[in-house]
């Protein structure tokens, strides 16, 4: 049975690959991680606004001129009960590295370009075998037209690029008008992966004591769907590697995402849900359903539910629209008649 697939240039024993999760802070956890049959493991996050309040990069970064950059900064978080500093981070990938024989991604979380990607490097020097950016960006200034937020975005993919030598991931965010128009304008600034979904954290309103609350729930298996529907489109029309992130739970979940066209499929939620072991249990399902399906290989299987695949892609297209909202309507009619 070959379970083995390339992503960023990387070639890794499975699909099988850790997302961003705190649970990686840990040396003793990674090598959990390594035991259960983890592929890869992608670092938690290193955020923008934590690197240019260190590095006193704020004066370079003045150019980004906008009053709500600096007053975000006041609200942010101590960052103590994450990487405390960048020597930190770059301190714990370097024992990780040191610490696992399976490749490690390091994760930058950033809206806008600016000095702080200069960091990148350091990941790099410190044996980053590749880099995921986290792009999670909101659009709240009325006068910023989306096609200036998506040219903020490859902006700041292409410096990023023009740092390092190693792969570069983007982690997207789903809502962007065009999805493929985006990605290949990325393409051309040099990205060599994309990540899919970043997940949209929604606070919650306090209505008695009239406060917005930030909050964090894990995913469930129904969001993988809009994740499915994105990579099924946008495999074989861009040259990046896929990886599917939100929502894999299971071998079921790793299958729909090879099927749909992605590399990799990433897990978090689920390791907090069931454990770090519960990646063997995933790698080994997988295993017995490909017996069973008589697949040879990863390879064999992807993109077999991808858009270009299928001989009816109105799934995929306006056609799913009309159809499921008709069915709808019959069946209740017929239920109620
Ligand atoms: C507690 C927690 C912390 C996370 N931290 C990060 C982070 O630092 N950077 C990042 O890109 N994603 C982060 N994520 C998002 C996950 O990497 C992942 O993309 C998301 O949870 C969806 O995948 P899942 O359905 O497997 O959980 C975090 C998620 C959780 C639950």
């Amino acid at each position: 049975m070959d379970l083995t697939t390339e992503y960023l240039g990387l070639k890794l024993k499975s699909p099988i690959v850790v997302s961003a999760t705190p649970l990686s802070e840990s040396i003793d956890n990674l090598r959990r991680m390594e035991a259960a049959g983890a592929a890869a493991v992608v670092l938690t996050s290193l955020f923008e606004e934590q690197i240019v309040l260190e590095s006193g990069a704020l004066d370079s970064d003045l150019s980004r001129g906008t009053e709500s950059y600096f007053e975000s900064l006041s609200y942010l978080p101590a960052f103590d009960d994450h990487y405390s500093s960048q020597d930190a981070y770059l301190r714990h990938l370097r024992n990780a590295k040191s610490s696992v024989g399976i490749p490690i991604i390091a994760s930058l979380n950033g809206a806008s370009p600016g000095g702080w990607t200069h960091f990148a490097e350091l990941l790099e020097d410190a044996g980053a075998d590749a880099l995921e950016l986290n792009t999670y960006s909101l659009a709240t200034d009325p006068n910023r037209t989306s096609a200036e937020v998506e040219q903020g975005l490859v902006d700041l993919v292409g410096q990023v690029k023009r740092s390092v030598r190693i792969p570069v991931a983007v982690k997207l965010s789903p809502q962007f008008t065009s999805v493929p128009h985006l990605v290949r304008q990325l393409e051309t600034v040099g990205a060599d992966g994309l990540v899919l979904f970043n997940r949209f954290y929604q606070p919650d309103f306090d209505i008695e004591n009239l406060d917005v609350i930030p909050r964090i729930a894990f995913s469930t298996p129904e969001e993988l769907l809009l994740r499915l529907h994105w990579v099924a489109i946008l495999y074989g029309n861009c040259h990046c590697d896929l990886a599917i992130t939100g929502g894999v739970h299971s071998a079921e979940g790793v299958l729909k995402s090879i099927m749909a066209g992605a590399q990799i499929a990433m897990m978090t939620s689920a390791l907090h849900l069931h454990g770090i072991e519960h990646l063997a249990t995933v790698r080994a399902d997988l295993v017995r359903w490909m017996e069973e399906h008589e697949y040879a290989s990863i390879r064999q299987m992807r993109g077999s539910l991808s858009r270009r695949a299928v001989p009816d892609t109105s799934p995929f297209d306006r056609g799913n629209y009309i159809k499921t909202l008709s069915s709808y309507t019959l069946r209740k009619t017929a239920a109620h008649l």
